[in-house]
Parts: C-alpha cells; sequence; structure tokens
C-alpha cells in the first residue's frame, strides 16, 4: 500500500464527539462535516471498453449493436496485465467478451479510491453511488485473492461481530461477490458509525481480484436497493445522516490529482455561480434525477425521447448515454466499432463539447478533453493513435449512467432532503 502512504485525511475541527445509544457517533453541538480524499489510483491505465463491460455488467445490461466497421486498419495497444495470483475458478466474466483489447485485463476499471477505516484498519475502497451494499476483501478469502492486498482482518478487531445473514452479488454474467455479514465500526474521513453492517465475502471472482488497489466497495445508493439478505440494511450514509449538519454529500472530483468527498455540509467556496436543486426520484434506488435534453458543442438542444432520466454514479467511469445521443455526438467523425465495443476516433481530433440539461434550470457542459477517454490502438494506415470515447451507448437500456466522465466536470451534492442533486459549476 505504498501509494497511499502520504495520502492524508482532512478532519474538520471541533468534532466533538460522545457515544450514542443509536450505534452512531453523536456530536453534542451539531457542527459536524467531514472530507476524505478520493485519490487518483497511481497505477491508473484508463480502458475504455473495460470500463464500458463492468458498468454494462453492473446494471444488466446487454451489449446490442455488434455492427460498425471491421477495423481492417486499426491496431489494438496491448494492454498491461497485472502479474497477481489467479484464482483456480477463471471465471467467464472477463473472457466471454469479445474485444480487440485484451479481455481478460480488468485493471484500470476503477480509478478513484478513498481511505476507510473498519475496526481502527484503514482499507482503501470505492465510493459507489450507483450501488447500496458495502463489503470489503478480508482474511476469509483464499491466500490467492488476497495476497499483496491489505484486506481487513475481523479476528484482529475487538469490536467486530458476526451478523446472522448473507450477501451475494452477481452481475449480469459470471462476475460475483459472496459470503457472510459482519458488522464494526466504520470511520470514513473522522466521521464513525458503530455497527455498520457490512458484506465479507468469502468467495470473489476473478474481476474482483484483479483490481488490486480496491478492497471493496461503499455503497451510497440509498438503502432500498441493498441485498442483504434477511432484508435490506442501511447504508452508511444513512446511518451517518442524521448526526450532520446537512443530511448530504457533495463530491468534487478532478480529471487529475486528488478529489474529495465531503459529508455534512455544502462547502460553497468549492463552486460558481449557482447551486441548482433538481428532484430525484429514488424509487429505483438510485440518485436518479431529469436529463430530457442535450445540445453538442453550443448547439440548439434537442430532446432525448426513449430515455429522460439519468443516474449519478460515482462507481461508474463513463458517461452511458441514449443511442440518440451518441449519434448526434460522434455524427461524422467518430466511427462506432461492435468489435472494440464502442465508439473511437483519432486522438488529435479535438472533441466537441457535450451538455446536458438536469431539470429544467440547469444546463451541465461536459468539455470535449474530458470525453477524450483513453488512447486504445493505432491507425495502421496513418500510424496515429486511435482513442476511446468517455461518452458511450447505454445499448437501450432504461437508464442513462452518468458516471467520472460526466461528474469530473461539475460539484455535486446528493441531498438526502427531497431527496435532491444539486449540481454547480466546480471551482
Ligand atoms: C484510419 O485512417 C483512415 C484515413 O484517415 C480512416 O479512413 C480510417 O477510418 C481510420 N481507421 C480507424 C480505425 O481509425
Ligand atoms: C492481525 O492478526 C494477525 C493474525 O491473525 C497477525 O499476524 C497480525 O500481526 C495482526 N495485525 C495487526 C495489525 O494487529
Ligand atoms: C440465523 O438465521 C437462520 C435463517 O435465517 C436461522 O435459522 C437461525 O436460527 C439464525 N441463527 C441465529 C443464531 O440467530
Ligand atoms: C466546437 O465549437 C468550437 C467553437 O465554438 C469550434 O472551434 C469547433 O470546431 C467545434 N467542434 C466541432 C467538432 O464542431
Ligand atoms: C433542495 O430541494 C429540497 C426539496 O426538494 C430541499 O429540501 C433541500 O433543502 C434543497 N437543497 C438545497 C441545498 O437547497
Amino acid at each position: 500500500m505504498h501509494l497511499f502512504i502520504s495520502l492524508v485525511l482532512f478532519l474538520s475541527l471541533g468534532y466533538d464527539a460522545l457515544a450514542a445509544p443509536a450505534g452512531v457517533v453523536r456530536s453534542q453541538h451539531k457542527s459536524k462535516s467531514f472530507r476524505v480524499e478520493r485519490v487518483r489510483r497511481s497505477d491508473y491505465v484508463p480502458n475504455g471498453p473495460v470500463a464500458l463491460r463492468k458498468a454494462y455488467r453492473k446494471f444488466g445490461i446487454a451489449p446490442t449493436d455488434f455492427s460498425g466497421i471491421d477495423l481492417d486498419d486499426f491496431e489494438p495497444f496491448d494492454v498491461k496485465h497485472t502479474s497477481m495470483a489467479v484464482s483456480s475458478n477463471k471465471a467467464a466474466d472477463e473472457t466471454e467478451q469479445t474485444g480487440s483489447v485484451s479481455a481478460t485485463s480488468v485493471q484500470g476499471d476503477v480509478e478513484f479510491v478513498s481511505p476507510v477505516q473498519i475496526g481502527g484498519q484503514t482499507i482503501i475502497m470505492d465510493f459507489d453511488t450507483g450501488s447500496s451494499d458495502m463489503w470489503v476483501m478480508n482474511t476469509e478469502l483464499p491466500k490467492s485473492a488476497i495476497s499483496g492486498r491489505t484486506v481487513y482482518n475481523p479476528s484482529n478487531s475487538s469490536t467486530f461481530q458476526e451478523v446472522n445473514g448473507t450477501f451475494k452479488i452477481s452481475y449480469g454474467d459470471s462476475s460475483y461477490a459472496n459470503g457472510g455479514l459482519g458488522k464494526d465500526t466504520v470511520s470514513i474521513g473522522g466521521a464513525v458509525v458503530k455497527n455498520q453492517i457490512f458484506g465479507l465475502p468469502t468467495e470473489v471472482s476473478d474481476s474482483f481480484i484483479s483490481d488490486e488497489n480496491s478492497n471493496g466497495l461503499v455503497g451510497l445508493g440509498f438503502s432500498s436497493i441493498n441485498t442483504f439478505d434477511p432484508g435490506p440494511q442501511k447504508t452508511f450514509f444513512d446511518n451517518i445522516a442524521p448526526d450532520l449538519d446537512e443530511p448530504v454529500f457533495t463530491s468534487r472530483l478532478k480529471s487529475e490529482g486528488v478529489g474529495e468527498y465531503e459529508f455534512g455540509t455544502i462547502d460553497h467556496k468549492k463552486y460558481s455561480g449557482q447551486l441548482v436543486n433538481v428532484t430525484v426520484d429514488n424509487s429505483n434506488g438510485f440518485w436518479e434525477f431529469e436529463a430530457a435534453q442535450f445540445s453538442v458543442n453550443g448547439s440548439s438542444l434537442q430532446t432525448i425521447t426513449d430515455t429522460p432520466t439519468a443516474i449519478a454514479d460515482t462507481g461508474t467511469s463513463l458517461m452511458l448515454v441514449s443511442p440518440q445521443i451518441v449519434k448526434a455526438y460522434y455524427g461524422g467523425w467518430a466511427q462506432y466499432s461492435g468489435s472494440v465495443g464502442g465508439y473511437i476516433f483519432p486522438c488529435d481530433f479535438e472533441l466537441p463539447s457535450l451538455s446536458v440539461a438536469i431539470g429544467n434550470k440547469f444546463q451541465a457542459t461536459i468539455p470535449g478533453s474530458l470525453i477524450n477517454f483513453a488512447e486504445i490502438g493505432k491507425n495502421k494506415t496513418t500510424g496515429g493513435t486511435v482513442c476511446y470515447g468517455g461518452v458511450q451507448s447505454n445499448s437501450g437500456s432504461s437508464l442513462q449512467i452518468f458516471g467520472d466522465v460526466f461528474l469530473k466536470a461539475l460539484f455535486v451534492v446528493f441531498d438526502q432532503r427531497g431527496p435532491s442533486l444539486g449540481f454547480a459549476s466546480p471551482k
């Protein structure tokens, strides 16, 4: 974990805590907020098709468009493989996928991670507003799955307790994690929830094992879609929210370097202009909002006819939009390749911006530079590098999934009041 040694947590001062019966540490006077850095993995190698497959798996989306150019003139770059021990059951989740880019590599499908303390042990995890389970890699997993990583050891924690129940995540394909439940004191950036319930996998598929730099997930979606058996358990945010100054957390991601999450307060110095408040429909358990119009490079607004809502998902790297948007956005200068799995274009092309109307009061504009996701190969005819788009199709699914490509362009408030989302331009 040498990467994170220099990582510093900013704890808010005046965090005056007293134990309280609810299991949450309460402060006498409400003055609580806390920040946690979101760190870009130093070994992060963005891999567009892998990020797309991961999102499709997560939301059970079936790829439908296998059309597109044959790519005789396209030569994919070799993607570096991690040289970790691979467990016996070579999961089909990465191999059933076609694609010119190495299908087995899942390195780089998570860009940002944050430190979380469980029973006093610091574990590097992903924060995921697109799901609601918390689970952590731990010493109950086979040695081959955890070698070389810092995982949670329940037997080293005096506050750990087993919980009668199970958890099982399985995505659209054979990617999975399953095991029992436990509870322990969980602290994020200095805010403490006692008896937070989380999953302790005893088995995980290779797609999780290969991602060496994340040791679990903190789900920040709505508790209604928590998948634990015998029934949904509260997320960390639901547990801590009653104790915060305001029942919110904000995200301010950055394309390079350190971004942050802040819980409990809206720091008005972090954005410029208006903070626009949009109603959230949480009936599907997501931070879902109206996004019914778009425009390309500042031209006039067009109405999205099939999927007028989107979810804000910190756990997805790309921005997955209606097929109507990708067609309009990439028209003329990019090519769709079913075999690569997405839209590609010459890397030196200056991408247009994409704006999305959020509700009817705000237009979020994602600059073209954020939409140039990663190099993916070489054009054999011209010798030029070919890049993969950060905006890709949601394959006609009923959800548009606005991940990091979108979120990096904004300051976002996830607000339990309403519930609602606030959007502004970051400073
Ligand atoms: C490679 O470059 C040629 C000439 O500009 C172009 O027609 C072709 O579509 C390019 N192929 C890819 C995969 O980018
Ligand atoms: C955790 O427990 C293991 C044995 O189960 C021990 O080897 C290790 O040193 C302990 N780690 C800490 C940080 O106490
Ligand atoms: C655990 O749950 C199972 C089934 O839900 C039940 O049969 C068993 O009695 C429970 N055990 C304890 C110790 O609560
Ligand atoms: C987008 O707009 C800018 C200026 O408004 C222009 O220079 C650029 O060529 C446009 N890009 C495309 C792809 O139309
Ligand atoms: C956003 O709107 C909701 C009502 O829909 C309200 O409760 C909440 O306080 C508002 N948030 C902000 C930051 O003004």
